[in-house]
C-alpha cells in the first residue's frame, strides 16, 4: 500500500525514503507529465540532483529504459552514482540482475542505460527508452541529440528533460531553449534564497561580470570567445533600414 502510495507520489516517496526536501524546481520536475522538458538554471542550483531522484523514481516504480546521458562519460557517471546512492537508501526497491558501469537492469523490468554523448555512433541502436535525461546539454552537438531522440518514439508516454546553464546563444541548448515545444524551467540565481548574497558577490568579482550573468543569472551571453558582443551587435541594427546600397 505504501509503495503505491510512493509510486503515485514521488514528492512523498522523496521526503521518506530519500529524506530530502527537494527544491520547488525539483518538485515540479518530479511531478510533470509533459514529454519534453528543459531546464535552464543556475550552477549548482540541484539540476543533476533533481533528474536523478526523477530517474531513481523511474527505475524503482515504473517499467521501461531510462538513459543519462552528459558530454562526457564520467559526468553521466556522476549522475549514475547520484541514482544509484539514492536506490540504495530506499527501503523499497527492487533486487538489480545486471549492474554494471554502462547498463542496469531490475527484476520488475525496469533498465538504465549510462551513456556519454561525445559521438552520435555511441547512442544509435538504443531503443524504448521511457525518459531520457541529457546533462550538461550546452556542451552537446546537435548530431549526438538527433541521434538519442528517435530512440524516444515507441513508447506513448516517454519524456525527455533537458538539462543545462546557458552557454552562449549557439548550439543545441539554445536551439531547444527557443523551442515552443519544450515545458520550461528557468531558475537563476536571483530565485533561489538558498545561495548567500556575499558569497555571489565574491563570485562575480573572481568570474567577472559576463561569466557570472551566464552562470548564476542564466542569460545566453555570448561566447566568452566571440570576437564581437552579440548584444552590441543588435542593438546596433536599425531595423528602418532594409538594404544599405555600396
Ligand atoms: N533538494 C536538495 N536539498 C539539499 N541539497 C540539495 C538539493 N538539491 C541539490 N542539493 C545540493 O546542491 C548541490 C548542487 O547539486 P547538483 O550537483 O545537483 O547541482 P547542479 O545544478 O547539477 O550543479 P552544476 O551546475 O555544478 O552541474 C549539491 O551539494 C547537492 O547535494
Ligand atoms: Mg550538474
Amino acid at each position: 500500500m505504501q509503495a503505491l502510495e510512493w509510486a503515485l507520489n514521488p514528492l512523498a516517496w522523496c521526503q521518506e525514503e530519500l529524506k530530502i526536501k527537494p527544491r520547488l524546481f525539483q518538485r515540479d520536475l518530479l511531478n510533470t507529465t509533459s514529454r519534453r522538458i528543459v531546464l535552464c538554471c543556475h550552477r549548482q542550483s540541484g539540476k543533476t540532483m533533481g533528474a536523478a531522484m526523477l530517474a531513481c523514481h523511474n527505475l524503482i516504480f515504473r517499467t521501461g529504459h531510462v538513459v543519462v546521458a552528459s558530454p562526457t562519460f564520467k559526468q553521466s557517471q556522476r549522475m549514475a552514482r547520484t541514482i544509484k546512492k539514492f536506490f540504495n537508501k530506499c527501503s523499497h526497491r527492487p533486487v538489480l540482475t545486471t549492474e554494471n558501469a554502462f547498463f542496469w537492469e531490475s527484476e520488475t523490468g525496469s533498465s538504465l542505460s549510462i551513456v556519454s554523448l561525445d559521438q552520435p555512433d555511441n547512442i544509435r541502436g538504443l531503443s524504448g527508452v521511457r525518459l531520457a535525461i541529457v546533462d550538461e546539454a550546452s556542451a552537446v552537438d546537435v548530431e549526438s541529440y538527433a541521434a538519442l531522440i528517435p530512440s524516444l518514439a515507441s513508447v506513448q508516454d516517454s519524456q525527455q528533460i533537458i538539462i543545462s546553464t546557458p552557454r552562449g546563444r549557439i548550439g543545441l541548448f539554445w536551439e531547444i531553449w527557443n523551442n515552443m515545444s519544450y515545458e520550461k524551467y528557468f531558475l537563476p540565481v536571483t530565485k533561489n534564497p538558498e545561495i548567500s548574497a556575499s558569497w555571489l558577490e565574491e563570485e562575480r568579482k573572481t568570474m567577472g561580470d559576463l561569466l557570472f550573468s551566464q552562470e548564476y543569472l542564466c542569460d545566453f551571453t555570448s561566447a566568452q570567445s566571440c570576437v564581437f558582443d552579440l548584444d552590441k551587435f543588435y542593438n546596433a541594427i536599425d531595423p528602418s533600414i532594409s538594404a544599405v546600397m555600396i
